[in-house]
């Protein structure tokens, strides 16, 4: 049957084989909404070929490509499956992934869901937090499709921009680190410290108002909420890169900080991606709770795990879709305002892009 409903799943993507690292490096490292380097197009390509092994080793050992591919299909499957009983009037519902880096590209996707003869096209983000150098990325990527091509779009857009506190998402972050509470041994429970690590961001996005820090804050504090404060907290930050300032304090330098305190029973809690992904399965799982926690003398470090395939999540993603298809609202308010300090054109025209959409 013809979809009525295109949910576009949006997310970086990560390369699926071997193969893929370099082409995947390739267009994040030239991504003007991502990153600005001096003379992008040479250095950009430069960067990406000098990093390709190093990054290709890194897959290798977590059985050779990023699964966020298959995760994001099984998340999509659940969601429109649940979406077609909650919500017959906007059924059929189709997903599509629009991954930014690696096939299915975003315009791909698009093009896919205009030949589909889609009604209605959500782009549904799929960090729940909300950052111009990802979210707004990939919006950025929709507005251009069409700003490219000087044509319209035949379907009615809107976007689920952020959804950081959203009750079944907390719910299932809340499930998985009591779940991994438990395989602590009974008498160090009490004093473990649950570390919140997202990814980090240069302090020059961070300071030109970027929301991302004060979301992943507030995704935090709500799974606190729920947990009833079980255990004492940080929030801290991750896969930093290059010699500019990050925000911090740095995920790796708080583990060791803490044991060096005594502190030597932790919990990391990927807090800012929803499935797998290469900081899960390698930076937090290998780098640091292997490697870094010997090194330093921790005694038990556990990872809660993504939320991957967890039915709850689904829910929770098909939740999300029915309500903002019954809102009627093209965007969430606060995708209208441009970060105060933000300097690249294209965020405004993709604001008023989804702004202006007529829904009804
Ligand atoms: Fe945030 Fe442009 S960088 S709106």
């Amino acid at each position: 049957r013809k979809p009525k409903t295109g949910i576009l799943m949006l997310n970086m993507g990560g390369p699926e084989k071997l193969e893929d690292v370099h082409d995947f490096l390739l267009r994040l490292f030239m991504d003007t909404d991502l990153m600005k380097l001096p003379v992008q197009n040479k250095l950009g390509p430069f960067i990406a070929k000098r990093r390709t092994p190093k990054i290709q080793e890194q897959y290798s050992k977590i059985g050779g490509g990023s699964p966020i591919k298959h995760w994001t299909s099984m998340q999509g499957e659940g969601m429109v499956r649940l979406l077609d009983d909650l919500s017959p009037d906007t059924a059929p519902h189709k997903f599509y992934i629009g991954f930014r880096y690696v096939n299915p590209l975003t315009e791909d996707a698009i093009e896919e869901m205009e030949r589909d003869g889609v009604e209605r096209a959500v782009a549904f983000t799929q960090y729940p937090q909300y950052s111009c150098s990802t979210t707004g990325s990939s919006l950025n990527a929709i507005y251009r499709y069409y700003s490219n091509r000087g044509d319209r779009p035949k379907m009615r857009w809107s976007v689920i921009d952020r959804w950081p506190t959203h009750p079944l998402l907390v719910e299932c972050f809340a499930e998985h680190i009591r779940n991994e509470l438990l395989k602590f041994p009974d008498d160090k429970r009490e004093d473990v410290v649950i570390l919140f690590s997202a990814h980090s961001l240069p302090m020059a996005v961070v300071n030109r108002g970027d929301p991302y820090p004060q979301e992943v804050g507030a995704t935090v504090q709500r799974v606190m909420e729920r947990l009833g404060h079980c255990n004492p907290y940080r929030l801290v930050w991750q896969s930093r890169v290059g010699p500019m300032p990050w925000l911090g304090p740095q995920t790796d330098e708080v583990i060791k900080g803490l044991s060096e305190r005594g502190k030597k029973n932790i919990l990391l809690v990927p807090i800012a991606f929803t499935s797998d992904h290469i900081e899960t399965l390698h930076e937090l799982d290998i780098e640091y709770a292997q490697v870094l926690a010997e090194e330093c003398g921790v005694e038990n470090i556990r990872r809660a795990e993504s939320l991957n395939g967890n039915p709850l999540f689904m829910k929770a993603l098909a939740d999300l879709v029915q309500s903002h298809l019954k809102s009627n609202e093209p965007c969430s308010r606060q995708l209208t305002l441009r970060c105060p300090l933000c300097t690249n054109p294209t965020c405004g025209q993709t604001k008023a892009f989804f702004a202006s959409q007529k829904l009804s």
